[in-house]
C-alpha cells in the first residue's frame, strides 16, 4: 500500500486506516481508492476486527478527488474509468465505519467522510464540496448523501457555492456526530468504534445494514442519475478550463460551453 497506512488492530477490535499522501492533501487519486477499497475488504473478511476508523491527518482528511489526474480526460475516459465502481465496494463494506476527521473534507473528501457511517471532527474540520468551481459537480454522492442530511436549501447552497462549512455549523446541521478539540478527535473516533467493538458484531452488521436501507432504496438512482451529470460535465470546456485553471494556479474563466 503507497497510500494508505494500515493497522488491522490499532485497538482491541478496532482497525485504523490512514489516508497517507501529505503533500497532495490526500488527493484521492484512483491508486489510493483502490488501495482503500482493498484494505477494507480485507479488514471486513478480519474477523478479530469490529469497527474501522478512516481518518488523513490534522491538515486534511481529504482535499477532493485527484483534479491533476481528471485534467485531461474526457466524458467517456471517465466512463471508462468506471472509478465508482470502487465507491460502490466501499459502500459495501458491512463493518461500521467511524471518519475521524480534520482539515479539510471537500468534493470526494465530504463524500467520503459522508460515506463513512459516522463523522468525528476536530474543530479545524472544513466540510465542503467545491467541485462547482472547476466547472464540475459532486460525483461520489455528494448531491444525495448532503441533501439527506442537512436538507435541501443548506445543500443547494453548499454545492452551488462551492462555500465550506465549519465543524461547529456541520455538527449543528446534523451532518457530523461531534465536534472535539483537534488533539481529540482521533481518540474520539476511538472511544466510539471501542464502545460500538463490544456490541454483538452479528447485531451490528444487521443494524448498519437496516439504517441505510432507510434511504438507500433511492440511493442507488440518486447516484446513478448523479454519475451521468458528473460524466457530462466532462464534456464541457468549462471542466477542462476548471482544472487546468487549478493546475495552474489561476483564476478560471467560465464560458458556460
Ligand atoms: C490534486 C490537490 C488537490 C486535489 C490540493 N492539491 N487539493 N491536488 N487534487 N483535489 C494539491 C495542490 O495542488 C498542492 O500541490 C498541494 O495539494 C497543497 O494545496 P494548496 O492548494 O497549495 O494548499 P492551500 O493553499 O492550503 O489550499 C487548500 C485547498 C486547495 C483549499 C484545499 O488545495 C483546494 O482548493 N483544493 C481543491 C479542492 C477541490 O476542488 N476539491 C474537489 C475536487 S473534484 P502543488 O504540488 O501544486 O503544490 C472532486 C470530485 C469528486 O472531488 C467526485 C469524483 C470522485
Amino acid at each position: 500500500m503507497e497510500f494508505i497506512l494500515v493497522t488491522p488492530q490499532a485497538r482491541t477490535h478496532v482497525a485504523l486506516i490512514q489516508l497517507n499522501r501529505p503533500k497532495e492533501l490526500n488527493a484521492l487519486n484512483l491508486q489510493l481508492m483502490g488501495e482503500l477499497r482493498d484494505a477494507l475488504k480485507e479488514l471486513d473478511e478480519n474477523e478479530e476486527v469490529r469497527a474501522i476508523i478512516i481518518t488523513g491527518n490534522e491538515r486534511a482528511f481529504a482535499a477532493g478527488a485527484d483534479i491533476k489526474q481528471m485534467a485531461g480526460k474526457t466524458a467517456i475516459d471517465m466512463l471508462n474509468m468506471d472509478q465508482f465502481s470502487t465507491w460502490d465496494q466501499i459502500r459495501k463494506t458491512k463493518k461500521p465505519i467511524i471518519a475521524a476527521v480534520s482539515g479539510f473534507a471537500l468534493g470526494g473528501g465530504c463524500e467520503l467522510a459522508m460515506t463513512c457511517d459516522m463523522i468525528i471532527a476536530s474543530e479545524t474540520a472544513m466540510f465542503g464540496q467545491p467541485e462547482i468551481k472547476i466547472g464540475v459537480m459532486p460525483g461520489a454522492g455528494g448531491t444525495q448523501r448532503l441533501t439527506k442530511a442537512i436538507g435541501k436549501a443548506k445543500a443547494m447552497e453548499m454545492v452551488l457555492t462551492g462555500k465550506f462549512m465549519t465543524a461547529d455549523e456541520a455538527e449543528k446541521q446534523g451532518l457530523i456526530n461531534r465536534v472535539v478539540p483537534v488533539e481529540l478527535y482521533l481518540e474520539e473516533a476511538f472511544k466510539l468504534a471501542g464502545e460500538i467493538a463490544q456490541m454483538s458484531p452479528v447485531a451490528a452488521r444487521l443494524a448498519k445494514e437496516s439504517v441505510n436501507r432507510s434511504f438507500e432504496t433511492q440511493l442507488d438512482e440518486g447516484l446513478h442519475f448523479e454519475r451521468k451529470n458528473f460524466y457530462l460535465c466532462f464534456a464541457s470546456e468549462d471542466q477542462t478550463e476548471g482544472m487546468n485553471a487549478f493546475v495552474e494556479k489561476r483564476k478560471p474563466e467560465f464560458k458556460g460551453r
